[in-house]
């Protein structure tokens, strides 16, 4: 288990651990398989025998050393009563929160919900080798409340700006409600077996400074302290995605063991400021899909030579990319682990 191990201990392991953000997804012909199955995407993510079958394949394809749960982060509103849907070629949408009436229509969490992803992560912990890590994952309150308030994704989130405006109120205790609603999420999630804990802050980005500790940094903060006193030995990785300077204050100041770094953090930067963290990043996932077998090679060289001694779990700087070709995905492991002296 070096993933686990590295993070537990923040200091470098003989095997550098890899995997890669969104790595059971559709740029794999055997998930698009069983994707056929299943007309909505929140009933295949609740269905556990199939989310732990596509946890496994990048696994039994790559033997990346970590699986991720197979869900989403739209499993939470999902779970407390918000009508969720996923459209082909639309994406995620959902029955929006913009008042107080409708706030409060959506009082209790689901718990049967919560119990699928936790049956889907023990018949996936039962499968797994100990050597391959299985990671939980829960999307950040901001993030998730972006999209409860928007009522879908978006480039610049104005519906969510209007209720963060409009009624401050409302928009806190939708973060709070969240907050609460996550970190039981999470405690399911531990005791039915994940090992290691991401929380995805997607839209981090997009939050202004002077709102940035109030909605990003203070409810990760939350879940974190929360998580550590049931169980300390659960490292949590968090990523402020797109959150460029206001990185510094979120790693400072959660309380968690690893930073995800996206691509526009220099690793230069990264070292220098996050000491004492465990980095994970930040390949370009559009060069993954778009560039080169040598390319790729290169950049991964770079990556590791500039990194040396960092404590470091090797992974991309977003998702990987449905269109990224397989042979891309081989050539970046095999540079890591040959790198490592591993193959
Ligand atoms: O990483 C993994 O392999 C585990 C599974 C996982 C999914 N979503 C599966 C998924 C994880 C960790 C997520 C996180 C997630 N979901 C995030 C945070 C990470 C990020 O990318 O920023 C966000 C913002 C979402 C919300 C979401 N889910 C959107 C916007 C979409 C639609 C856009 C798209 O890519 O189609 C999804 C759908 C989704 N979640 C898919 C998968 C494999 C594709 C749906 C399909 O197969 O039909």
């Amino acid at each position: 288990m070096p993933m686990l191990e590295l993070l537990r201990t923040k200091k470098p392991v003989a095997h550098r651990p890899i995997w890669v953000m969104r790595q059971a997804g559709r740029y794999l012909p055997e998930y698009r398989e069983v994707r056929k199955n299943f007309k909505s995407f929140i009933d295949f993510c609740l269905t556990p025998e199939a989310a732990s079958e596509v946890t496994l394949q990048p696994i039994k394809r790559f033997g990346f050393d970590a699986a991720i749960i197979f869900s989403d982060i739209l499993i939470l509103p999902h779970a407390l009563g918000v009508d969720v849907n996923f459209i082909e070629g639309f994406g995620p949408k959902l029955t929006p929160i913009r008042t107080e009436g409708d706030l409060a229509k959506y009082s209790e969490v689901n718990e049967e919900v919560f119990n699928k992803v936790g049956q889907a992560l023990k018949l996936t912990a039962a499968k797994l080798e100990s050597k391959t890590n299985l990671i939980g994952f829960a999307g950040s309150p901001w993030t998730v409340a972006a999209y409860m308030t928007e009522g879908s994704g978006s480039k610049t989130f104005s519906e969510t700006f209007k209720v963060v405006y409009g009624n401050p109120n409302l928009f806190a205790k939708l973060i709070e409600k969240i907050t609460i609603a996550t970190i039981e999420y999470l405690k399911v999630q531990i005791q039915a077996g994940a090992q290691i804990i991401k929380l995805f802050d997607s839209w981090s980005g997009l939050v202004p400074c002077g709102l940035y500790d109030q909605y990003v940094t203070n409810p990760t903060m939350m879940i974190v302290s929360e998580l550590k006193k049931s169980y300390p030995n659960v490292p949590v990785i968090g990523f402020p995605k797109s959150s460029g300077l206001r990185y510094a204050g979120y790693a400072a100041n959660t309380g968690i063991d690893a930073i995800a770094l996206d691509q526009s953090i220099s690793l230069d930067y990264a070292v220098k400021n996050f000491s004492g963290l465990v980095l994970q990043g930040n390949f370009d996932n559009m060069l993954l899909a778009y560039g080169s077998e040598g390319q790729i090679t290169e950049s991964a060289k770079e990556i590791l030579d500039m990194l040396g001694n960092t404590p470091h779990i090797f992974n991309l700087g977003h998702g990987i990319l449905p269109e990224t070709p397989i042979k891309n995905v081989e050539a970046l492991i095999e540079v890591v682990r040959k790198y490592e002296g591993r193959s």
